[in-house]
């Protein structure tokens, strides 16, 4: 089963006009001028940002994502924006769930199924981040942590034209300390049999499953090569042009 690598830049909270467009157009710049990229390549820009990304990466073939949406479509929800809204502007994709949003404004599993489930009804693909903490792994329980978020965050009608999945440990965002070849494979495949249990081997062999967590130019490359590792989620890497080109690069 050949799953199409996917590398993903989440910007976070960073970037005003001036910077986005610097780094959204250079980007476009340099996949224009590549003869053949083997990956599928997505920026995840702050809202403000969105539009005129898409705008600049419009016609590459790179994608555009937002970082959260709500669970409604519209109405009185001051300050937050809709999935439709997010594919208006150009989006494809969303991430939900990310472990920033789950601790800054309480998001649960059932929240995280909620916006991912408004997701691919707006037509866009959600990013489910799912991950443990260092206390968690330090008891063990990594493998139950991440089948408990798993079950309660995937939407029904997930399977792998509309969802993506993220194993980010939180131990390892943003934090330089990155998962080891073994520990990401051990649970890139844990997360792959509990997607066959929830939706069947069919979807399980075809959904992708991104890595995040300090992912770099210099450890991509052996993250990347692992079976059931499909792309990455990259945070502080995505916003160094080189860096995130590197790691394209490691991809292909
Ligand atoms: P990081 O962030 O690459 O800066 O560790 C990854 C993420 O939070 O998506």
């Amino acid at each position: 089963m050949t799953r199409r690598t996917l590398i993903a830049g989440n910007w976070k909270m960073n970037g005003l006009s001036a910077d986005g467009a610097l780094l959204a157009g250079n980007l476009a710049r340099w996949y224009r001028e590549q003869a053949r990229i083997n990956a599928d390549v997505l920026i995840c820009p702050p809202a403000t940002l969105l539009g005129m990304a898409a705008g600049l990466v419009g016609g590459t073939g790179i994608s555009v994502g937002g970082q959260d949406c709500h669970v409604s479509e519209a109405g009185a929800h001051t300050g937050d924006i809709s999935a439709a809204m997010l594919k208006d502007v150009g989006c494809s994709h969303v991430i939900v769930g990310h472990s920033e949003r789950r601790a800054d404004h309480g998001e649960t599993d059932a929240t995280v199924r909620a916006k991912a489930s408004a997701a691919i009804e707006a037509g866009l693909i959600p990013i489910i981040c799912i991950g443990e903490t260092d206390a968690q792994r330090e008891a063990g329980k990594t493998l139950d942590v991440i089948a408990t978020q798993l079950r309660g965050s995937l939407p029904q009608g997930a399977l792998a034209h509309n969802t993506v999945i993220a194993y980010e440990p939180v131990w390892a965002i943003g934090t330089g300390k990155v998962a080891t070849p073994d520990q990401a494979q051990d649970v890139h495949r844990a997360i792959r049999r509990d997607l066959g249990a929830f939706l069947g081997p069919q979807a399980a062999a075809q959904i992708r499953i991104l890595y995040g967590g300090s992912m770099k130019p210099g450890n991509a490359q052996s993250l990347l090569a692992l079976e059931d590792v499909d792309g990455g989620l990259i945070g502080g890497a995505s916003l160094q042009l080189d860096d995130f080109i590197a790691i394209i690069e490691a991809a292909l």
